[in-house]
């Protein structure tokens, strides 16, 4: 059971300008005419408990988190989900009527459908996967539940990559190949899939800079970075004829486990969602 007798949920972020929660939230209520609402939050890392203890008492049902309160919401919550404890943060805190509260991780489920949808199971599947911050830890979660055999994790930095694997090996049946960006042309022609996982890409940042030539003729990629949708990789990709999977798809997964804790339905991903967001990222 959810608290407050008003259908009010938050996003809590610092900065939370740009998110675009209020906005995909606003078109579920909105097609599913619930009165409710979702409200950006620009809340100050050293503000961020004191805070959610005010929404929780002002009857919100609860929060989704950004950067850069994940691992503090994780540590907020009174339980956690097995994604937020495998992830050890949290982007969903649902407030509940008992004063606790739980915090989830949607970005594995998000990952999941957004690939499902595309390519189905990953049964056999040799899977590269760039990076290994948060996105990365759920991707190999959601690649693993895919049923991937083999995931070759590249970083930057090599060293995360190889704690990244040491810490998720024990939990998944997948084999994990820790690695540099520079084992690129050694694994690139044997993978099917490519997730970049990074933020590499991302408004404001350099992209990764790889030869896609090295890629199989048949492979897919996948970026999770959404702004802007088409990525220097995306383009590459799709210039070289393979298959691409935008950031959006993720984004509009992952925020459904979060509108149906908070509004008690379960809202559809579509035609029409991905429009509108299209339409926001074209004036972001
Ligand atoms: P998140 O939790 O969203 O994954 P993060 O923990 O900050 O964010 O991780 C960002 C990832 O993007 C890291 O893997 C980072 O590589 P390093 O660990 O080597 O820093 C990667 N990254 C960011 N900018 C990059 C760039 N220009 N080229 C390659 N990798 C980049």
């Amino acid at each position: 059971m959810l608290t407050g007798a008003g259908k009010v949920a938050g996003v809590v972020g610092w900065p939370i300008a740009h998110s675009l929660s209020p906005l995909l939230h606003g078109y579920w209520l909105d097609a599913l005419k619930i009165d409710g609402a979702l409200v950006p939050l620009a809340i100050p890392r050293e503000d961020f408990a004191r805070v959610i203890g005010g929404l929780q008492g002002a009857g919100f049902r609860g929060v989704n988190v950004t950067v850069p309160h994940k691992e503090a919401a994780f540590a907020l919550a009174h339980f956690c989900d097995a994604a937020a404890t495998a992830a050890g943060a949290a982007n969903l805190l649902v407030f509940h009527a008992d004063g606790r509260i739980e915090g989830r991780n949607t970005d594995t489920v998000g990952l999941t459908e957004a690939v499902r949808e595309r390519m189905g199971s990953l049964q056999g599947r040799t899977i590269m996967l760039l990076g290994a911050g948060g996105a990365a830890r759920a991707a190999v979660l959601a690649l693993d539940g895919l049923g991937a055999a083999k995931v070759h994790l590249l970083n930057r930095q090599a060293d995360k990559a190889v704690m990244l694997a040491r810490s998720l090996q024990p939990a998944v049946r997948c084999e994990i190949m820790p690695g540099g960006l520079e084992d690129w042309d050694k694994v690139a022609p044997g993978a099917d899939f490519l997730i970049n996982a990074t933020s590499a890409g991302m408004k404001g940042n350099p992209p990764l800079g790889l030869d896609l030539a090295q890629l199989a003729g048949g492979a897919t990629v996948l970026d999770i970075v959404y702004n802007p949708l088409e990525t220097e990789l995306l383009k590459q990709a799709k210039a070289r004829g393979l298959a691409t999977i935008d950031g959006l798809g993720m984004l509009m997964h992952q925020a459904v486990p979060s509108f149906e804790a908070f509004f008690a339905v379960k809202p559809e991903v579509t035609a029409g969602l991905r429009a509108c967001l299209e339409r926001a990222l074209q004036h972001a």
